[in-house]
């Protein structure tokens, strides 16, 4: 079994965006800028900016932060939008997820402009995707897919099995698994029997955050095993996948901590470059 190392591959990955990102302010007078808009006192949604911040701040990348209590309403928070949209020094934008209940999410998202969508998230972005056209992509699944080309892992012809639908991470890794000329299935709660489609996978990409829910009896032997949970029980911080007795019988799996978050951030990063380079016209 080999151990995927995110940690190693997102630390490679944001030392090339650090050299790069060097080039492109001398060349263009500015670094590459995100804003990053925090609704509410979400704990999780606190821990994960505060680590993009120190990403940014580790790259060069200028990072603005704009934080809102949770009573804003959705107009609001489209205006404020709005003005970033038309503001040339910011490349990205992203607003943390989840939002309170009372705001529109889906129009908060689709009100970024798709050029400064570096979350990938908004209806543009994914219907480009879908189309096999250029895009800014979601950063989780790109951030697979980085993990998976590190190790040379090929998945043209592969049975990849995603356990998970969601508009972040499940079906943007279909689309992703699918131009890589893997044979692609998405399961989900109302799946019958789980563990008769799981088994068939050589690649399993899990994201349903239930701890430990992928059990030995679920994955075939030398399955590439992807745990993008992120879960606490009685033990701590664990995946979707119950590592210490899948790891016997994977050739390669990620593990929790330390696999699949370290490159979301990495990603995220990425995106933010590729917006910067796409306004200056840079391949
Ligand atoms: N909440 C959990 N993951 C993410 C992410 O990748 N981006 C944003 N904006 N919110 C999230």
């Amino acid at each position: 079994m080999i151990l995927l190392d995110g940690k190693k591959t997102s630390s490679d990955i944001k030392q090339n965006l650090k050299e790069e990102i060097s080039l492109l302010s001398s060349k263009y007078g500015r670094a590459p800028h995100i804003t990053i808009i925090l609704v509410g006192e979400v704990e999780a949604s606190h821990i994960y900016v505060r680590n993009k911040l120190k990403a940014c701040k580790l790259v060069g990348m200028q990072a603005t932060l704009i934080k809102k209590e949770d009573n804003i309403q959705t107009n609001e928070l489209v205006e404020i939008i709005k003005t970033l949209n038309n503001d040339e020094t910011v490349d990205g934008i992203i607003v943390q997820l989840p939002l309170p209940k009372h705001i529109d999410e889906q129009l908060i998202i689709n009100t970024i402009s798709h050029e400064k969508d570096v979350d990938g998230f908004g209806v543009i972005n994914k219907g480009r995707l879908f189309s096999g056209l250029p895009c800014l992509r979601s950063a989780t699944p790109y951030g697979i897919i980085k993990l998976l080309e590190a190790y040379d892992i090929d998945c043209c012809g592969k049975e990849a099995v995603i356990v998970g639908r969601s508009n972040i991470v499940g079906k943007p890794m279909a689309m992703m698994l699918l131009e890589k000329n893997a044979t692609v299935t998405i399961c989900h709660s109302k799946t019958k029997d789980l563990g008769s489609v799981t088994r068939r996978a050589d690649i399993l990409v899990v994201a349903i955050g239930k701890a430990k829910f992928i059990t030995k009896d679920m994955v075939k032997e030398n399955a590439v095993v992807i745990d993008v949970g992120m879960n606490r029980d009685e033990m701590g911080l664990c995946g979707d996948v119950d590592f210490e007795n899948v790891k016997e019988i994977a050739s390669y799996i990620t593990p929790v901590p330390g696999g699949v978050g370290p490159l979301t951030i990495a990603m995220l990063l990425n995106n933010t470059v590729e917006a910067f380079k796409n306004k200056h016209r840079e391949g």
